[in-house]
This record gives structure tokens, C-alpha cells and sequence, in this order.
């Protein structure tokens, strides 16, 4: 089978580890349809792929992502974006069952903030900028911000940078809870190989089967989600990883994972 090209990204694996990386740099990495396609089509591609444990998602030094592509939308009417759903694809990339590590270096504005968001681990180097400006283009946020944001910093800090337009630094925003770890720039890339190496050596039933769990609780009440967990708590006990990985502990070695 012969690889897809790809024009607006570099796409590679190794180590269980599959490498997506935003390529638009006259763009700051400005998330247009094709990249959108692109993003979407090859993580989806890892996700279905045994091999791959976790998907790790990079822009550039300057950016992660300037946010969507706003020569492209500059003209569209209300309806074009209606009739094209215009988004709605990134949908796809949030239901990657598939751990993401973002490795945010530089500018992750609009949608690139809301793609950063989308991940489920952020790792963010020390001059990471993160904003959702939609509103000084007379809009508001439209991959996930709003809710996303919400979710993570809360009401408050949501609504100041919705509202006001505000970049963030790394700093605030991993006081805010938008990103797990900060790190020395020249750091970055090193640190967020480590995370998702990591994640991908582990079960791929458990890490999947965690993801969906730790993202239930964005969806559901407590006690449903807490009896989901504990269900998915027993159907682990299916798995040979299960066994092996508790048999490991007793024999006092290390598990060999069959990801199954
Ligand atoms: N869309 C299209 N092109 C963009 C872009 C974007 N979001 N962001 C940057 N670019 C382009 C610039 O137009 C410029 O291209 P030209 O050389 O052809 O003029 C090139 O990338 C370099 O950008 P700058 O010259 O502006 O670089 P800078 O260092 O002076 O500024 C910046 C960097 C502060 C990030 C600035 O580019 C900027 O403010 N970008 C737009 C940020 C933004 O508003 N993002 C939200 C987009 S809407 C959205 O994302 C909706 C949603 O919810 C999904």
C-alpha cells in the first residue's frame, strides 16, 4: 500500500507513536479545509492502526496554530458555512479513541487553542501563547472553544478570554487547567516524544478505554459516571493485558503488554 501524500502536514511513526505535524509555515499553521482533511485523515488512519498506541499532534516553534484559516472564510456567507457544516469535521479528530499529546510551542490561537484543547494531554513550552481572539474579528470561537474552554478553566476564565480577546501564557494556562505540563521551549519536543512513548508502551485496552472514561466526565452526572466507570472497571478483566499486567506485579517483573 503507498503512503498518502500530504501537503499542509508531515506525518511519521515510530516507538508506537504516530507523529502529526502542522506544516503551513507562510500560515502560522492556519487551520484551512485541507488541513482540517489532512489532520483529521491521518489520525484517523493511526487510530485504526494496532501499531499505534498514541497520536502526537506538533506545529512549529512560532506556531502550533494561528488559528482557522481567515483569508479562506473572509467571503463566506451564512449559509455556506451552514450547508459545508464548516467544523464539523474536527468532531472527528475529538473522537479519536486513541490518546493525542499536543506539543504546543508558540501561538495556539483560535482554532489552534481549540485543537490544543481537543487533546488530551498538553504540553506546553514556557513561551506558549494561547487565546481565543474570534471576537476582534466580530465572531466567537466555533471548534469547541466555548465549551471546551468552559470546561476546563471554568466560567470565568472562559468568559475573559472569549470576551476581551486575551492571550494567555503558558503559565496562566496551565493554572487554568487547559495544560497539563509546562516546559523550557527547547525542551518541548523531547518532553511530549517522552509522554506519548509512554502512554504508548502502556495496554492500548486501558489507555483507550480511560480516555473514553476520563471524557465521560465531561458528558454525565456523577453517579452515571461513576457506575460507567466501574463497568468499564470490570470489562477490563476480559483483557489478556489484565492478567498479564496483575500476574507481572505477583512475579515481581515487568508486563508484556499484548495490547489487546
Ligand atoms: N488565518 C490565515 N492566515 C493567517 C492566520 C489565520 N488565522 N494567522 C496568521 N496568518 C498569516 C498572516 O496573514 C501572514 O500571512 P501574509 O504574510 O501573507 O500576510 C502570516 O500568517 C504571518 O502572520 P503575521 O504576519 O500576522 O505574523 P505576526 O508574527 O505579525 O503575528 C499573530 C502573529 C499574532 C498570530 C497574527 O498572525 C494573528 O493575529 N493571527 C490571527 C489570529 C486569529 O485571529 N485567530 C483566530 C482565527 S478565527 C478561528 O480560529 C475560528 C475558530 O474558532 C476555529
Amino acid at each position: 500500500m503507498t503512503e498518502p501524500t500530504y501537503a499542509t502536514i508531515k506525518v511519521s511513526s515510530a516507538k508506537r507513536v504516530g507523529r502529526i505535524q502542522l506544516n503551513r509555515p507562510a500560515a502560522l499553521n492556519a487551520l484551512d479545509e485541507r488541513t482540517m482533511d489532512e489532520v483529521v485523515a491521518a489520525a484517523t488512519a493511526f487510530d485504526a492502526d494496532d501499531s499505534v498506541g498514541a497520536i502526537l499532534l506538533a506545529g512549529s516553534q512560532k506556531a502550533f496554530a494561528a488559528g482557522a484559516d481567515i483569508k479562506e472564510m473572509v467571503d463566506k456567507s451564512a449559509a455556506e458555512m451552514r450547508a459545508a457544516d464548516w467544523f464539523r469535521r474536527w468532531e472527528d479528530f475529538a473522537a479519536l479513541r486513541t490518546p493525542v499529546v499536543a506539543a504546543v510551542s508558540g501561538y495556539a490561537l483560535g482554532g489552534g487553542c481549540e485543537l490544543a484543547l481537543m487533546a488530551d494531554v498538553v504540553i506546553a513550552g514556557s513561551g506558549a501563547t494561547f487565546g481565543q481572539p474570534e471576537i476582534n474579528l466580530g465572531v466567537i470561537p466555533g471548534m469547541g472553544g466555548s465549551q471546551r474552554l468552559a470546561r476546563s478553566a471554568g466560567k470565568a476564565k472562559a468568559m475573559d478570554m472569549i470576551l476581551t480577546g486575551r492571550h494567555v501564557d503558558a503559565a496562566e494556562a496551565e493554572r487554568m487547567g487547559m495544560v497539563s505540563r509546562v516546559v523550557e521551549d527547547g525542551e518541548l519536543e523531547a518532553e511530549a516524544k517522552t509522554v506519548a512513548e509512554l502512554i504508548a508502551s502502556k495496554s492500548k485496552p486501558a489507555t483507550q478505554v480511560a480516555k473514553e472514561t476520563v471524557a465521560a466526565a465531561f458528558e454525565t452526572p456523577l453517579q452515571q459516571g461513576l457506575l460507567l466507570e466501574r463497568r468499564q472497571f470490570h470489562a477490563l478483566f476480559s483483557t489478556e493485558d489484565q492478567a498479564e499486567g496483575m500476574a507481572a506485579f505477583q512475579e515481581k517483573r515487568k508486563p508484556r503488554w499484548q495490547h489487546r
